[in-house]
C-alpha cells in the first residue's frame, strides 16, 4: 500500500500550524466536550494523521479507534499517545476506511481534513459510508476549510487560501483538487440534523469550520449486505 504521505507526514502538523494557527488544531477538537462525549463512547476517527482529535476523545474517556492509510501518519500519532497517560483507549487500524465496515455501530464518527483529499464523486462514496458506521442517534462531526462566505472579496481570499493548500497536496500526496465543499448542507442531503457549528478565524478570515450533527434515521444496509454477495459471488 503506498503511503502518499511519506514525505510531508513527519511534518504535517508543523505545517498545520504555520498555515493556519491554532485554528486548525482547535477546529478538529471542536465538538469534543464533556457535553457531547461519554466516558465509553465508542469514536470513530477516519484519516486521523496525527491524531490531536484522538487523545482529545481518548481523554474524555471514548474508546477510540483510528483509521489511517498512512503508516507515517500513524507512527506521528503512537508517538503523540506514547507522551500521554498510557491508559488512554485508542485502538490504532492502518487500512483504507472503506475496509472498516462496522455498521451502525459508532456513537460518534469525525472526518477531520479528512473529506478534502477526495474528489467529490468519491468523497460521497466515504461520506455515505462513514454515516453508515454511525449508530441512529449518534454523532456525526466534520471539521475542514470553511465553506466561503462574506462579500465576494472576502470568498476570493477564502478560496485562495483553500486552493493554495489543496495544490501543495496535490503535488506532495496527490490529493485531489476540487471546490470547496459544502459540509453542512452534504450532511443534511444526508439525513443529518445540525447542532451545532463552530467557526475558526485566522488572518482576519473564517478559515475552518466544525458542523456536528445527529443521525436521525438507520441506514439502509441491505444495499451493503446485497454489494458483499454479488462480490462474494464473483470473486
Ligand atoms: C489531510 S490528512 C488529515 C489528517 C487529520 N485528520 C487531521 O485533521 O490532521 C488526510 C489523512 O487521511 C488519510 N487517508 C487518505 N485516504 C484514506 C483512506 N482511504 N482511508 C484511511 N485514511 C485515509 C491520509 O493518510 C491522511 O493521514
Amino acid at each position: 500500500m503506498k503511503d502518499k504521505y511519506k514525505y510531508i507526514g513527519p511534518l504535517y502538523d508543523f505545517l498545520s500550524s504555520i498555515y493556519g494557527g491554532e485554528s486548525i488544531h482547535n477546529c478538529k477538537r471542536a465538538m469534543l466536550t464533556s457535553e457531547n462525549v461519554k466516558a465509553g463512547d465508542k469514536i470513530l476517527i477516519a484519516g486521523a494523521g496525527h491524531g490531536k482529535d484522538a487523545i482529545r476523545a481518548a481523554e474524555l474517556g471514548a474508546d477510540v479507534t483510528v483509521v489511517d492509510l498512512s503508516e507515517t501518519m500513524l507512527i506521528k500519532l503512537q508517538q503523540a499517545f506514547d507522551k500521554h497517560p498510557k491508559d488512554l483507549k485508542v485502538n490504532v487500524v492502518h487500512a483504507d476506511i472503506l475496509k472498516v465496515e462496522e455498521y451502525e455501530h459508532y456513537d460518534m464518527v469525525i472526518a477531520n481534513f479528512f473529506l478534502n483529499v477526495f474528489d467529490a464523486d468519491f468523497m460521497e462514496t466515504i461520506l455515505n459510508h462513514l454515516i453508515k458506521c454511525t449508530k441512529k442517534g449518534g454523532k456525526f462531526v466534520i471539521g475542514d476549510f470553511a465553506f466561503p462566505s462574506g462579500n465576494p472579496v472576502s470568498k476570493t481570499i477564502q478560496k485562495g487560501y483553500w486552493y493554495t493548500a489543496a495544490l501543495i497536496f496535490y503535488f506532495t500526496s496527490d490529493n485531489a483538487i476540487h471546490e470547496i465543499y459544502n459540509y453542512t448542507e452534504l450532511m443534511k442531503s444526508k439525513g443529518i440534523e445540525i447542532d451545532d457549528t463552530k467557526h475558526y478565524r485566522y488572518l482576519g478570515m473564517n478559515c475552518y469550520t466544525s458542523v456536528m450533527g445527529t443521525k436521525l434515521v438507520a441506514s439502509d444496509l441491505a444495499t451493503t449486505s446485497s454489494t458483499k454477495k454479488t462480490e462474494e459471488a464473483t470473486a
